[in-house]
């Protein structure tokens, strides 16, 4: 819950309610499932029903309890995915289908039948080493790729489906709940299985379809680690849960989320990765009703045949993780997605659900927010402290005191009286605003959004058909019901410069409260039985409510600037291919050290689950962070993809000048960094759109072969080149950091000391250490200089760090457009630079010859860490065929050698040689 003084209730200082919110035992879904414990399934495959249609395999199954059959649709599709469908063969009524979330129908291979005897069915793919065996009784498929066993569906026997049924005569008695059973459980005691009523406290929910959950096992063959599936204040690694202790994706506002807690929080992605040695695989659940995921990893005995003598095998113990997707409700709609490499699989999941929208360059700058920025005069001081305390930045934020009442879309008139001389202040000084526009809309018929809305029919509604209303910051609201293509198209519209008065091309949008968040309904969320477009329940759309929010929000923004400009939208609340819109942050956090340090995992997750655009409120949202905490806060985030400093309202100010010179110092140091390394950065949000490669990622997607990186979670990787481990413990002198690699060379990003030999390193720390190392191999774009913010820094040269691996080479690149159109898409504007460095000469070459740009920008400075000797000369080979003298110096103690005064076009071929 959030601080709610106009509700009289008391603001917390922090941590979670957790009595607002349901634990698994709860659920009455959840323990219908629990009923059927893992075992022979009940299911059996009619082997004489499989049908090879064009782009799929079917076939029937049935429950030989219940002689109910389901029909199981497989599909091959391009690039080393499966998909399995599973839904009742004729429903009484259609099941909900995720819309929107796939970029397309994805395309098929064909399968073919390989065997079909003795119940068994083997199904390949045209063109790649993979087979499906399904065994009929009981059912299973097992996927094996190149003779190895990589994952099996149903193999504990867990497959769960709740078949629609007729609503019972008296559907409110209890008595019903008690004695009608879900098709699958057979359980023999009386519990109240909640089939067509379930109660939270003083909260009922009346299912009008009744009992409509699914559920099913997956086992992968030596896995030991799992990650994923956010969003949970978690460890990296997912741990095996236990009974009643379920991860969770349900979309819920949880003011001071606690740590260390499978509970759902803001957003969710069913997306679970799994990785060992040789492989890397993954499990994406397609489903947008509440969902439950279980693990559980064990050791298992594995048969291996010998060599000699033929016909004997050996035993092994290997690990295997079982998980078990349990939904409340929709069809069975899962992708496997095969790697093999963890690249591999970004690609697979991009290929599903999209990549990450490519950001305006405003947006990679930092982010000042505060609930609330008062009124203009407040807006104006911020903003000139910055400049003040020659402290960089991009973007001002206004929250929700910022509105006439609560009303989105409006402003405060006494307090923001001229918000466009306001913008075009921000303007001059190349800025921008970010104002907050939350989904509820205040009941108030004078209001002309809400009227025009309700007119028009664009509220979610109650189970009687009438608007739902809940209570949220404006008091009673209602809540556009944004799964509606129409209401989208006419959400998108009131971005427009005409209807949003007093808005201007600077301005951009943060989408908060929108999982939904409703203080007085049951887990301060949206009642299930209230109906969306199409007349599906809310239950069946909840993870996507925030997803269509921000969706809509994003095309409001490319449309008011008639398709020219890329939107910034922030949202609290996502799901999978949310990374299409915009960026996501996590919350609620508090201003401590273990929430800093918790940060860490939470966003390499997010990130892996393909929102690459991701970050934590800096200084953390709740209580006030001592200095220490805040600067190391600050260095964190400079490393992190998605850099704001936000606090509550209750919070004191926290503006970087506000704690002394040599704070104020530190934080300046830290964001100074950040813009030093924006184009760094920008090449790799280039990347993680174009190939799906997450810009902040775990150690293990680096070094997929060093078994001791699978866990480690207080470092990270920012793009392949440089590893980051924020310092998240008060007050400490040295640090252990791993720089992993058997082979590897690492540098230290500022002090540019090589270290030969990898493994734990321990390494002093002080307050002004922000310790990242760059790999050897790697070329690093920076900025020689920083500016008041971005758009001052557009013609500032660049630096390249050169660090060179055990061979003496190293090749990295930039990426460069305009940084806010499109024109790099729809025009080819763009500069898409490698940089190489082999056998003593350094090149500059074209790394996407359709790409054009011109910049005057030049590359000012190179340094290259890892030189064994000092050179007698350097040459430049310009692009016009003449050469330079190039400046040098060289330090032996650090083996560096320094170019200087280079002046060599950014956009051009040159090489430079090392005599
Ligand atoms: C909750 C959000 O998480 C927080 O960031 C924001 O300041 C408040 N709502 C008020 O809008």
């Amino acid at each position: 819950m959030e601080p709610a003084k106009e509700e009289g209730i008391s603001v917390q200082d922090e941590a979670v309610d957790k009595s607002n919110f349901k634990n698994c035992n709860h659920i009455a879904f959840y323990r219908r499932q629990k009923l059927l414990h893992p075992g022979k399934s009940l299911y059996k495959a009619l082997l004489d029903s499989v049908t090879l249609c064009n782009d799929s395999v079917t076939l029937q199954i049935i429950n030989e309890k219940k002689k109910v059959s389901l029909l199981v649709e497989i599909y091959a599709i391009e690039g080393n995915v499966f998909r399995l469908k599973i839904n009742e063969v004729s429903p009484l009524k259609s099941r909900y289908e995720v819309h929107d979330v796939l970029i397309k129908e994805p395309t098929t291979q064909r399968l073919s039948i390989a065997q079909k005897e003795a119940g068994i069915l083997v199904l390949t793919c045209d063109h790649e080493d993979h087979k499906l065996h399904i065994t009929a009784n009981p059912f299973q498929i097992v996927l094996e790729s190149k003779g190895e066993t990589v994952l099996s569906v149903n193999g504990n026997g867990l497959l769960y489906f709740e078949h629609l049924q007729p609503p019972p005569q008296n559907s409110k008695s209890t008595a019903q709940n008690k004695e009608d059973t879900p098709t699958d459980s057979s359980q023999e005691n009386q519990e109240d299985l909640s089939l067509w009523e379930e109660k939270f406290g003083s909260f009922l929910d009346i299912k009008a379809n009744g009992p409509s959950s699914i559920g099913l096992d997956f086992s992968l063959h030596g896995f030991e680690h799992v990650y994923g599936i956010p969003e949970h204040a978690e460890t990296l690694l997912l741990k095996n849960t236990s009974d009643n202790d379920a991860y969770r994706l349900f979309n819920l506002d949880v003011y001071g989320h606690k740590i260390h807690d499978k509970m759902g929080i803001y957003g969710s992605v069913p997306f679970l990765l799994a990785h060992k040695l040789n492989r890397t695989s993954g499990i994406f659940w397609l489903n947008s009703s509440e969902t439950l995921v279980e693990i559980n990893t064990k050791a298992v005995m594995e048969h291996v045949p010998c060599r000699s003598p033929p016909d004997v095998t050996k035993q092994r113990v290997v690990p295997q993780t079982d998980v078990r997707w349990m939904s409340e409700s929709g069809i069975i709609d899962v992708f496997l997605l095969m790697g093999p490499s963890p690249f591999d699989l970004f690609k697979q999941y991009a290929q599903l659900t999209g990549t990450q929208a490519l950001p305006p360059f405003f947006s990679l700058g930092y982010h000042q927010c505060r609930w609330n920025y008062e009124d203009e005069q407040d807006v104006e001081a911020v903003d000139a402290g910055f400049d003040e305390h020659d402290i960089p930045y991009d973007v001002i934020w206004l929250d929700i005191e910022h509105t006439e009442g609560k009303r989105y879309f409006t402003w405060d008139k006494k307090k923001f009286h001229n918000p466009k001389r306001m913008q075009e202040l921000l303007k001059r000084k190349k800025r921008k605003l970010v104002v907050i526009i939350d989904p509820h809309i205040k009941v108030d018929p004078t209001y002309a959004i809400y009227s025009e809305a309700k007119k028009k029919g664009y509220f979610v509604k109650d189970r009687k058909g009438h608007d739902f209303e809940g209570i949220c910051w404006p008091g009673s609201s209602s809540y556009l019901d944004f799964t509606s293509p129409e209401v989208r198209e006419w959400y998108a519209d009131q971005f427009a410069f005409r209807s949003y008065k007093g808005s201007t091309d600077i301005l951009f949008v943060w989408n908060d409260m929108n999982e939904p968040s409703v203080f007085k309904g049951a887990e301060l969320t949206m009642q299930r039985d209230a109906v969306h477009h199409g007349n599906w329940e809310h239950r069946e759309v909840h993870n996507l409510y925030g997803f269509y929010q921000q969706m809509a929000t994003a095309e409001g923004l490319i449309k008011r600037s008639e398709g020219q400009k890329r939107p910034f939208v922030l949202t609290r609340s996502f799901f999978a291919g949310s990374q299409k819109y915009g960026a996501v942050w996590t919350g609620d956090n508090v201003a401590k050290w273990s929430y800093l340090k918790i940060s860490i995992p939470m966003l390499l997750t997010i990130s892996i689950a393909g929102i690459s655009f991701c970050g934590a409120d800096v200084g953390g949202f709740i209580g006030d962070p001592d200095p220490e905490l805040l600067v190391r806060w600050y260095q964190a985030g400079a490393y992190q993809p998605f850099f704001r400093g936000h606090a509550n309202i209750d919070s004191k100010r926290r503006e970087p000048w506000l704690f002394g010179d040599e704070n104020t110092r530190l934080i300046r140091e830290a964001i100074k960094e950040r813009y030093t390394l924006l184009p760094y950065l920008y090449s790799l949000f280039y990347r993680a759109h174009t190939t799906a490669e997450p810009v902040m990622r775990p150690l293990w997607v680096e070094f997929p072969k060093e078994q001791e990186t699978f866990g480690v979670e207080d470092e990270y990787m920012l793009g392949n080149a440089l590893l980051v481990h924020p310092v998240a413990e008060q007050e400490i002198t040295t640090m252990n950091i791993l720089l992993p690699g058997s082979d590897e060379v690492w540098y230290d990003f500022r002090r540019f000391r090589r270290q030969d030999c990898p493994g734990t390193l321990k390494i002093p720390v002080t307050l002004e250490s922000i310790p990242v190392f760059q790999r050897g191999g790697s070329v690093v774009p920076l900025k020689t200089k920083v500016g008041r913010s971005t758009e001052w820094m557009t013609d500032i040269s660049y630096e390249l760090r050169v660090a060179l691996d055990s061979k003496d080479f190293a090749v990295g690149e930039l990426y460069l457009d305009d940084g806010h159109s499109f024109h790099y898409l729809q025009k080819k504007q763009f500069l898409h630079r490698k940089f190489t460095f082999h056998k003593k000469v350094f090149s500059s070459s074209c790394a996407d010859e359709i790409g054009q740009y011109h910049t005057k920008c030049v590359v000012e400075r190179i340094l290259i860490l890892g030189v064994q000797k000092q050179p007698t000369s350097v040459n430049a080979n310009l692009q016009d065929g003449k050469d330079k003298e190039v400046v040098f110096t060289y330090d032996i103690t650090t083996s560096m050698l320094t170019l200087e005064k280079l002046l060599l076009n950014i956009g051009d071929d040159w090489e430079i040689h090392i005599m």
